[in-house]
């Protein structure tokens, strides 16, 4: 049994289908990577693991429980942790306060909180420059350093990243895709949304979806990025 078990997922929004039967695993310990154009289906594919939206069938089985349709707060709880689309960080609060905001599940064991905030200063030391200035102030891509270091405070076993890469120069693409894979490193399994076939660097295994549905998997050593955006991701070699 793999760690994330999707099958045959449908969902979608009022009448109109999105994900059509949508089968899919990712092994304890791997990092696995999301691809395809917009609209294909990745976000909600990650929306509807994490508990935000609902499945209309099919099944999503973590760490040998099913856990479809269950309360989102609950996942977290069972370390499905979901970095979104677009940062959503507490653009008022200070990096600090959102840090700690991320660690609300566990505020009682504060020495576990400050060894995971030096962690994550460790990961992005521009956070650690930043302390005490408004996240709403910071720059897109220090923005999403402060995601994915918030998402680390709620102790992810599964951490689902939704591209994280959009919006950012190459060089802190890089710097977020070598974080990621320190990330996966220290033991944390990853599921990536990406339209940058540059992640398949880091991915253990990959999938290309088309609409609502996996046209291609591979071993993401095995998958040549030139190759994989000509003919699935719309761009050229
Ligand atoms: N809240 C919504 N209401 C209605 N339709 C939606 C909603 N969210 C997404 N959709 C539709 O569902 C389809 C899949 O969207 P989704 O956001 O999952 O794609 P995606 O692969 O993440 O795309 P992108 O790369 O642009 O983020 C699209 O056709 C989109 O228009
Ligand atoms: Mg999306």
């Amino acid at each position: 049994m793999s760690f994330l078990e999707i099958r045959d997922l449908s969902t979608g929004y009022g009448a109109i289908p999105v994900l059509q039967g949508l089968s899919f695993d990712v092994e304890e310990g791997e990092t696995a990577v999301l691809l395809g154009l917009n609209g294909a289906g990745k976000t909600t594919t990650i929306l509807t693991i994490a508990g935000l939206h609902e499945a209309w069938g099919g099944s999503v089985t973590f760490d040998g429980k099913e856990i479809t349709g269950r309360d989102p707060k609950r996942l977290v709880a069972e370390g499905i942790v979901l970095i979104p689309e677009g940062r959503h960080v507490f653009p008022q609060l200070t990096i600090a306060q959102n840090l700690r905001l991320g660690a609300w599940p566990y505020r009682k064991d504060r020495g576990g909180n400050r060894e995971r905030i030096e962690q994550a200063v460790e990961y992005f030391p521009r956070l650690r420059e930043r302390w005490a200035q408004m996240a709403g102030t910071l720059s897109g891509g220090e923005q999403q350093m402060l995601a994915i270091a918030r998402g680390l405070m709620a102790r992810p076993k599964m951490l689902l990243i939704d591209e994280a890469s959009l919006g950012l120069s190459p060089k802190l693409t890089h710097t977020v895709f070598d974080v990621v894979r320190q990330i996966n490193l220290a033991g944390t399994t990853v599921l990536m949304v990406e339209q940058n076939a540059g992640v398949l660097k880091l991915a253990d295994r990959a999938f290309v979806m088309e609409k609502g549905t996996i046209v291609y998997s591979g071993a993401g050593a095995d998958m040549n990025s030139a190759d994989i955006r000509q003919a699935y991701m719309g761009a050229p070699a």
